[in-house]
């Protein structure tokens, strides 16, 4: 059977950005804000996302357009003759198992916390409520109907599942964000919650300059999808050579946009209802936002309607991301062993299923591979990636990255492909290296 292509260069565009805005922009990006100081690390942040992200996300282009594969089909057939460069590949295909495995449990809590926002029953008991519904058999089994409406979308296929759920999908959380955060900072009390998250403190940079650091580079990969390889995958579907550097920079820019748009919604909300960060950076814990932000709604009026448009928006954005990952194994057993998509699809969900409710059932296991382990397979992935860009590809990379673009693209190839080479990886690796050190 012909393999599958976009409809069009938009469908591309907002399948990645759907791929890119999810839990990581709305769930990660406030809890990571909160826990390095605020502004300080949006500015840090900000400055990875184009320096390295946005030169990671066009090398994944760049090998995924070029080979029309999946990332283990795409590096092995990219590098005749070795075979380990399609164990490189193969790590991304395990990593978006791993991933997915955790992501479909916060998946879960989201679709738990929409469900219960039209009855607001865990109003006036935000925090017992967390505590209850977070881990246990009960978020094992809101994790499956997650995992079931994933699986549900990758089964529909490139254009009649991918294309067709991100286009729905997109426009509404944009809208639905724009709204709330219109609300959001309006709300008495709110300015102490956007000076915090906008006014520049160089003072937590000056504190801890590597922790920070680590976590900027780590949320900067995590929110563009980078190292696994979804990328890769998505990018192989292009069927016509359109500028990647513009539609990469369209990407960033709108998922940096959107992660904004979210901290709009959530530090007003937490700042003007809920007295501050106390909560939010409590240890750190993943939930905390949650907590803070739901217990925000039974403060307000129509704190129902305005909760099931929240949680509805982060439903969606999870769905975006979490069909990007199932993508990468089933397009990896698709292409390389002939598996039908259905039956590809089927298996793996079922893989998924028990992994993602061991994470539901432990939560130490989950803090783990949600934290430090997604951490280092990404870094590790992403640093793979671009030393195959640009040493094994080499001038092949470039003339693909050249392929449809136009004169000011271009011109950025050389630089681009030099950066890839040297200093790219070689900030990957350094903080491959302190993430590791950190854990010992
Ligand atoms: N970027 C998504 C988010 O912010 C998560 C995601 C989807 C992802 N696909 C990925 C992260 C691949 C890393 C790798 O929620």
């Amino acid at each position: 059977m012909a393999r599958e292509s976009w409809t069009s260069r938009l469908g591309f565009i907002l399948a990645a950005v759907g791929s890119a805005v999810g839990l990581g922009n709305v769930w990660r990006f406030p809890w990571m804000t909160a826990e390095y100081g605020g502004s300080a690390f949006l500015v840090v942040y900000l400055c990875i996302v184009l320096l390295v992200g946005v030169p990671g996300l066009l090398a994944e282009f760049v090998i995924g357009r070029r080979s029309k594969r999946n990332p283990a089909g795409a590096l092995a057939r990219l590098a005749p003759g070795t075979k380990s460069w399609g164990f490189v590949g193969l790590f991304g295909v395990v990593t978006a198992l791993v991933l997915l495995s955790f992501y479909s449990v916060v998946g879960g809590w989201i679709l738990r916390y929409f469900a219960a926002s039209f009855t607001g029953s865990y109003f006036g008991q935000s925090g017992a409520y967390f505590e209850t519904i977070s881990f246990g058999w009960e978020a094992a089994a809101f994790h499956v109907g997650f995992l079931a409406l994933t699986a549900a979308i990758v089964l529909g296929g490139v254009r009649g599942g991918i294309e067709t759920a991100t286009k729905a999908m997109m426009p509404l959380i944009v809208v639905l964000l724009a709204v709330l955060a219109g609300w959001a900072v309006t709300q008495p009390g709110a300015g102490e919650g956007l000076s915090f998250y906008l006014d520049f403190d160089p003072a937590p940079i000056e504190e801890n300059p590597i922790g920070m650091l680590r976590a900027a580079a780590g949320q900067a990969l995590f929110t563009l999808s980078l190292g696994v390889g979804t990328m890769i995958t998505y990018a192989s579907y292009l069927g016509e050579d359109n500028s990647l550097a513009f539609d990469g920079s369209v990407i960033a820019v709108l998922n940096t946009g959107i992660g904004v748009l979210a901290g709009f919604v959530v530090f007003p909300l937490l700042f003007a209802l809920q007295g501050g960060l106390t909560e939010v950076t409590a240890g750190g814990e993943a939930g905390a936002i949650f907590i803070g932000v739901a217990g925000a709604f039974q403060q307000v009026p129509f704190g129902r309607a305005v909760a099931v448009g929240f949680f509805g928006a982060i439903l969606f954005a999870a769905l975006s991301s979490s069909i990007s990952m199932l993508e990468i194994p089933v397009a990896y057993l698709v292409d390389e062993h002939d598996v039908s998509r259905r039956n590809a699809t089927a298996g793996l969900g079922a893989l998924v299923l028990v992994t993602g409710a061991v994470c539901a059932l432990d939560p130490g296991l989950f803090d783990f591979v949600a934290g430090t382990l997604v951490d280092l397979m990404l870094t590790a992935g992403l640093a793979g990636f671009l030393v195959f860009t640009g040493w094994i590809l080499g001038t092949d990379a470039l003339a693909e990255f050249d392929s449809g673009a136009g004169g000011v693209a271009r011109s950025l190839g050389t630089p681009w492909l030099w950066s890839v080479r040297t200093v790219l990886p070689f900030f990957l690796l350094a903080t491959l290296a302190l993430n590791l050190y950190s854990l010992l």
